[in-house]
C-alpha cells in the first residue's frame, strides 16, 4: 500500500504553508488540515522561488524593446508552448489561450463558437454552473440524465445526440465532478461526439489537477476538442486559467473583449485581428501567472502525475473505507472517481458539521451545493424550491440542503483523514452539545460558537483563531 509515497511526500514538503499553525478552540495551537482542494491548492515553495528569480526580469510582454521586454516575451510565448504540452494540446493546429479561470475560459468558448439561438448545446446534468449557465446563456441546452449515484447515463448521452443531430453543436461535460469526484470517460464521450458530427468540451477543473490527462491527436477519433482549466487548482493561484481548442475557431469573427494586443491594424472604419492566441488575450497579460502555472506544471511532470494520481487514489481508497465505517453517514457519488468526497452526517446540517471541523479540528472544507444545485439536489433527492431564494436573501443557509465535501489531494496525508473521521464520531456522540453551543448567524452565513456571535466576530476570529 501507498507505493507512490515519495512522490507525494516530496509534493507536500514543497507545499507553501503546510504547517502553518491556527488556534481551535480553548486557544489551542493545532495544526491546520486542508480538504478543500477541489477549491483551490496552495503553492509550491520551489515554484515561488523561481517565481522570485523571473520577477527580475518582469517587463512588458510583447510591447518593450527592452532587454527584459525580450525575455519577457519570449518566455511569456514558451508558457504556452509548456502548458499545450502537459496536456497534450497539439500545437500545430491548437491555440493555447490565457485567460482568468475556468469560467472566463467556457465563457469565451460559449461566445468564439458564434452560435445561433436554435443551436443545441448538450451537457450531463453534473456539471458546474460555470458550465451550465454560458451555454444557457446563449444556446439551447439539452441534459443528459445522471443516475442516483451521480453517474453520467451514457444511452442517455448518445440518444439526445442521436435524436438533436445536427443541431448540436457541442457536447459540453466535466471531466471529473466537482460534488462526487466521479470521472467521466471523456475519450468515449469524444468519440459519440465526433461521430454525431459535434464537437466536445472538457471542463477539466477537477480533472487535470489529479490525473495525467492527454487531448490526444486530432486524427484520433476520440480526441478533445476544447478542454478549460484553472490555475488556481493545480498548486498556481495566481490567476490563470487555460482555454484550448484548434486555432481555426478562433479565426474567424471578434473577440468578446477588445483592444490592446488584440489587433494587427486599427483604421477609422476596420479592425484587423491579430491571431490567436493574442487575438483572445486582451490588455496586457498575467505573465507571473503564466510563468508560474508552467513552472509548476513541469515540477509536476518532473514529480509524474501519475504517481500522483495514483497515491491519491490510494488515499481516495482509504478515506472511503474509513468514511464507509460510520453508520451515520451517507457518501454521494460512485466509481470511478478522484480524491472528491461529498457526505452529509445524519440529521446534522451540513453548515453545522463544517463549523465544527472549522472551529474545533482545525479542518479547512467546503459545504452547501459547491455551484452545481442541480446535481446536488438531485443526489438529495430534493426538489426544486423558490423558498430558498428568500433563504439565500437573507442568508440563512443553514436552510437549504446541502452536502459537506472534502477533497483530497496527493499531499494529505492518512492521519488527516484519521483527524478527520475521528472528529465525525466525536460530532454525532456530542451532537446536542453542538447545537446548543453553535449558532447560526445570518450576519456571518454559518454556524459559529455561540460566544463569538457578536458584531466583533471578524476580529474574533483573526484574534483569538487564526492569528498567531
Ligand atoms: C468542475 C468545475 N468546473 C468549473 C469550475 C470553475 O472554476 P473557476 O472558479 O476556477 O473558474 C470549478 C470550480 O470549482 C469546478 O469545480
Amino acid at each position: 500500500m501507498f507505493t507512490n509515497k515519495p512522490a507525494a511526500m516530496k509534493l507536500r514538503h514543497d507545499i507553501k504553508g503546510i504547517d502553518q499553525k491556527i488556534l481551535v478552540k480553548g486557544n489551542k495551537k493545532g495544526k491546520y488540515i486542508y480538504f478543500d482542494n477541489a477549491a483551490s491548492t496552495p503553492p509550491l515553495i520551489p515554484i515561488l522561488k523561481e517565481v522570485n528569480d523571473y520577477l527580475n526580469w518582469y517587463s512588458g510582454v510583447h510591447r518593450g524593446t527592452g532587454y527584459k521586454s525580450l525575455v519577457s516575451s519570449r518566455i511569456y510565448d514558451e508558457c504556452h508552448e509548456i502548458i499545450g504540452k502537459f496536456v497534450g494540446a497539439d500545437l500545430s493546429t491548437d491555440t493555447v489561450i490565457f485567460v482568468k479561470n475556468t469560467t472566463e475560459a467556457i465563457n469565451k468558448l460559449s461566445y468564439r463558437l458564434q452560435l445561433k439561438s436554435q443551436d443545441i448545446v448538450v451537457i450531463s446534468a453534473m456539471e458546474h454552473h460555470s458550465n451550465e449557465l454560458p451555454w444557457r446563456a446563449r444556446a439551447q441546452v439539452k441534459y443528459a440524465n445522471v443516475d442516483n449515484n451521480g453517474t453520467l447515463d451514457l444511452n442517455h448521452m448518445e440518444s439526445l445526440l442521436k435524436r438533436y443531430h445536427p443541431q448540436v453543436k457541442l457536447l459540453a461535460v466535466c471531466g471529473a465532478s466537482n460534488v462526487t469526484g466521479h470521472v467521466n470517460d471523456v475519450h468515449l464521450l469524444a468519440k459519440m461526439a465526433h461521430a454525431y458530427g459535434c464537437k466536445i468540451l472538457v471542463d477539466g477543473a477537477q480533472l487535470v489537477p489529479h490525473q495525467p490527462f492527454n487531448m490526444k491527436a486530432h486524427s484520433d477519433s476520440d480526441h478533445i476538442d476544447f478542454l478549460a482549466f484553472s490555475g488556481h487548482k493545480i498548486y498556481a493561484p495566481f490567476g490563470l486559467g487555460v482555454l484550448i481548442g484548434p486555432r481555426e475557431t478562433f479565426m474567424s469573427g471578434a473577440p468578446e473583449y477588445q483592444g490592446g494586443g488584440t489587433i494587427k491594424l486599427v483604421m477609422k472604419n476596420q479592425v484587423f485581428w491579430a491571431n490567436p492566441p493574442d487575438k483572445e488575450e486582451a490588455g496586457s497579460p498575467n505573465m507571473v501567472g503564466a510563468f508560474a502555472l508552467a513552472r509548476t506544471l513541469k515540477y509536476l511532470d518532473k514529480l509524474g502525475m501519475d504517481k500522483l494520481a495514483k497515491h491519491e487514489a490510494e488515499l481516495t481508497a482509504y478515506a472511503l473505507e474509513k468514511l464507509g465505517d460510520l453508520k451515520f453517514l451517507k457518501v454521494y457519488g460512485s466509481q470511478p472517481r478522484v480524491g472528491v468526497i461529498s457526505f452529509n452526517l445524519k440529521d446534522l446540517p451540513h453548515a453545522l458539521v463544517g463549523a465544527i471541523l472549522c472551529f474545533e479540528a482545525g479542518i479547512g472544507l467546503r459545504t452547501g451545493c459547491f455551484c452545481a444545485q442541480n446535481y446536488v439536489r438531485h443526489l438529495l433527492g430534493v426538489k426544486e424550491d423558490y423558498q430558498q431564494l428568500e433563504f439565500y436573501e437573507r442568508n440563512e443557509i443553514d436552510k437549504i440542503p446541502g452536502m459537506v465535501r472534502i477533497s483530497l489531494a496527493p499531499y494529505n496525508t492518512r492521519e488527516e483523514i484519521d483527524h478527520l473521521i475521528k472528529w465525525l464520531r466525536c460530532i454525532v456522540e456530542n451532537r446536542y452539545e453542538f447545537r446548543r453551543r453553535y449558532k447560526f448567524s445570518p450576519v456571518h452565513g454559518g454556524f459559529i460558537p455561540a460566544e463569538l456571535i457578536h458584531k466583533g466576530y471578524i476580529d474574533d476570529v483573526y484574534n483569538r483563531y487564526m492569528g498567531l
